[in-house]
C-alpha cells in the first residue's frame, strides 16, 4: 500500500484558526493525505471557541498563552515546542497562516528542519515595518521561508513578485470567505441570550473591535472617547463591542466605557455569532484584519480604526474608509455614516475582492500539483 503524504497545519490564534478551519476539513478529505494539525494555543479560550464550532481535535496542543504575554516568549514557547513536534512527525509540507508570531515562528522551526513551508494568506502589504506591529515584519519573514504562497488577490501576488520570493505563487482567493459561506443565513438564531432579545430593526447598531499592539495606550482610548460621545450625540443608536481579552485592552475599555446606556461591552463571540451579528449590524468600526474582509462581503461598510490598511481591495471599491486613530476623525467619520444617506448606500454595496468560496479549493489544487511533482 502507498503510504500518504503527511501535512501538517500549524496556527494557534483565532483569526488563523477561522481561516485555516475550512482548509483542515478539506484536507481530512483528500483519501492520499494524512492530514495533521497542530496548534500552539497562543490563544487559548478563543482559540478553542473555533475548534469547537468546526469540530477540529488537534493532534498536538502546545498550550503555550500566559497571561499579558510577550512577543518573546510567544516565540520561544513555539519554537521550543515544535522542535520535537516536527522531528517526531516529519511532515511533508508544513501550512502556516497570515501573520501572527505563532505563524512565523512555525515557519522558523520547519526551516530549521528543513520542511518545506506552504503560506496561506501570503502577500499583504501595509509597506510599514510598525504597523500593523509586529505582524508586517512576521508576514514578511514567513514569504521568505516558504516555498508555496497562497496569495488571496492578484494585487498580493504582485507584492510577493516584487520582492522576488523563492517558489510557486498562486492567486486562490481567501479562505475566511470559504468560512463565511458556512456560517450566515437569514434563519440563524443567536446563542447568546443579550443578542437573541436584541431588536436590530430598532435603531442603527455598530459593530466595534479593537485589539492591535499598536493602538494600545492613546489610540484606544481616543477610539473609546469617539465611541462614547457618538451614543451620547445619536438618540437611538447603539454599540455593540465584544471586548478582545487581552488585558491591554480590557483595562482602557472598562475604564473609559464601563455603564454606557447603549454601549454594550461583552465577551468574545463564537465565529458563527459574530459573522450573524456583523449581517445584521448597521456598520462597522475595527482594526481587525479579518472584519475588513468579512463585512464587505456582508454589504457592511467599514470605518478602520488605523493610520493604513494591508487590505487596499475594499477601500478601492468604496466600502471601507481609513478613520485614522483620533477622537475627532474617528467621530466624523461614523457621524457621516449615520447621518448622509447616500454616503451611506455608496458604502453599503456589496463587494467581495476576497474570493468566490473556493479557495481550498485551489490551494488544495497547488499543494496536489506540487505533491505530485
Ligand atoms: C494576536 C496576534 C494578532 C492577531 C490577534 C487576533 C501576534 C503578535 N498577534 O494578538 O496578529 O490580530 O491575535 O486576535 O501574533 N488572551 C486570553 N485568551 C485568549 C486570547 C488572548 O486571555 O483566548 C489574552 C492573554 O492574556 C494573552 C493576551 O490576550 O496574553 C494577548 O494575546 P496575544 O496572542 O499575545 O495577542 P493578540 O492581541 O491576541
Ligand atoms: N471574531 C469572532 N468573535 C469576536 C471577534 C472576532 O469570531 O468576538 C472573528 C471575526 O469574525 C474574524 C476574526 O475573528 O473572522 C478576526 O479576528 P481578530 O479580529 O481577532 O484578528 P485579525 O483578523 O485582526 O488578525
Amino acid at each position: 500500500m502507498m503510504s500518504k503524504h503527511k501535512i501538517m497545519s500549524v496556527f494557534g490564534t483565532r483569526p488563523e484558526a477561522i481561516k485555516m478551519a475550512p482548509l483542515v476539513q478539506a484536507l481530512k478529505r483528500l483519501a492520499h493525505v494524512e492530514s495533521l494539525v497542530c496548534v500552539t494555543g497562543q490563544h487559548r479560550d478563543m482559540l478553542d471557541q473555533v475548534l469547537n464550532i468546526f469540530s477540529i481535535r488537534p493532534d498536538v496542543d502546545l498550550n503555550i498563552m500566559r497571561f499579558d504575554q510577550d512577543l518573546t516568549s510567544i516565540t520561544t514557547r513555539t519554537l521550543e515546542g515544535l522542535a520535537p513536534v516536527l522531528s517526531e512527525y516529519k511532515p511533508e509540507l508544513v501550512l502556516v497562516h497570515g501573520d501572527t508570531t505563532t505563524s512565523v515562528s512555525a515557519a522558523l522551526a520547519a526551516f530549521y528542519q528543513k520542511i518545506p513551508v506552504a503560506h496561506v494568506e501570503a502577500g499583504l502589504r501595509s509597506m510599514d515595518p510598525y504597523s500593523p506591529y509586529p505582524e508586517e515584519m512576521n508576514r514578511c519573514l514567513i514569504s521568505r521561508l516558504a516555498q508555496l504562497h497562497f496569495a488571496p488577490t492578484a494585487a498580493n501576488a504582485d507584492n510577493l513578485r516584487r520582492e522576488n520570493v523563492l517558489g510557486l505563487i498562486s492567486v486562490t482567493g481567501n479562505t475566511v470567505i470559504d468560512a463565511l459561506m458556512t456560517t450566515v443565513y437569514d434563519t440563524y438564531e443567536f446563542q447568546h441570550e443579550f443578542l437573541r432579545s436584541f431588536d436590530f430593526d430598532s435603531g442603527p447598531t455598530i459593530l466595534l473591535t479593537a485589539h492591535r499592539r499598536e493602538n494600545f495606550g492613546q489610540p484606544i482610548v481616543s477610539i473609546c472617547r469617539a465611541v462614547r460621545r457618538l451614543v451620547e450625540d445619536h438618540p437611538g443608536l447603539r454599540v455593540i463591542y465584544p471586548v478582545h481579552p487581552n488585558p491591554q485592552i480590557q483595562q482602557p475599555v472598562r475604564q473609559e466605557l464601563a455603564d454606557i446606556e447603549h454601549l454594550y461591552l461583552i465577551e468574545p463571540l463564537d465565529v458563527q455569532e459574530m459573522h450573524n451579528l456583523m449581517d445584521r449590524c448597521s456598520f462597522v468600526m475595527t482594526d481587525s484584519g479579518g472584519l475588513q474582509e468579512e463585512a464587505p462581503a456582508l454589504g457592511k461598510p467599514v470605518l478602520v480604526l488605523r493610520t493604513e490598511t494591508e487590505r487596499p481591495e475594499a477601500v478601492v471599491a468604496g466600502t471601507v474608509e481609513i478613520a485614522g486613530v483620533e477622537e475627532e476623525g474617528i467621530y466624523q467619520a461614523a457621524h457621516a455614516l449615520l447621518t448622509d444617506r447616500d454616503k451611506f448606500r455608496r458604502m453599503a454595496t456589496a463587494v467581495n475582492p476576497y474570493g468566490d468560496g473556493r479557495a481550498c479549493e485551489r490551494i488544495l489544487g497547488c499543494i496536489e500539483t506540487w505533491l505530485g511533482s
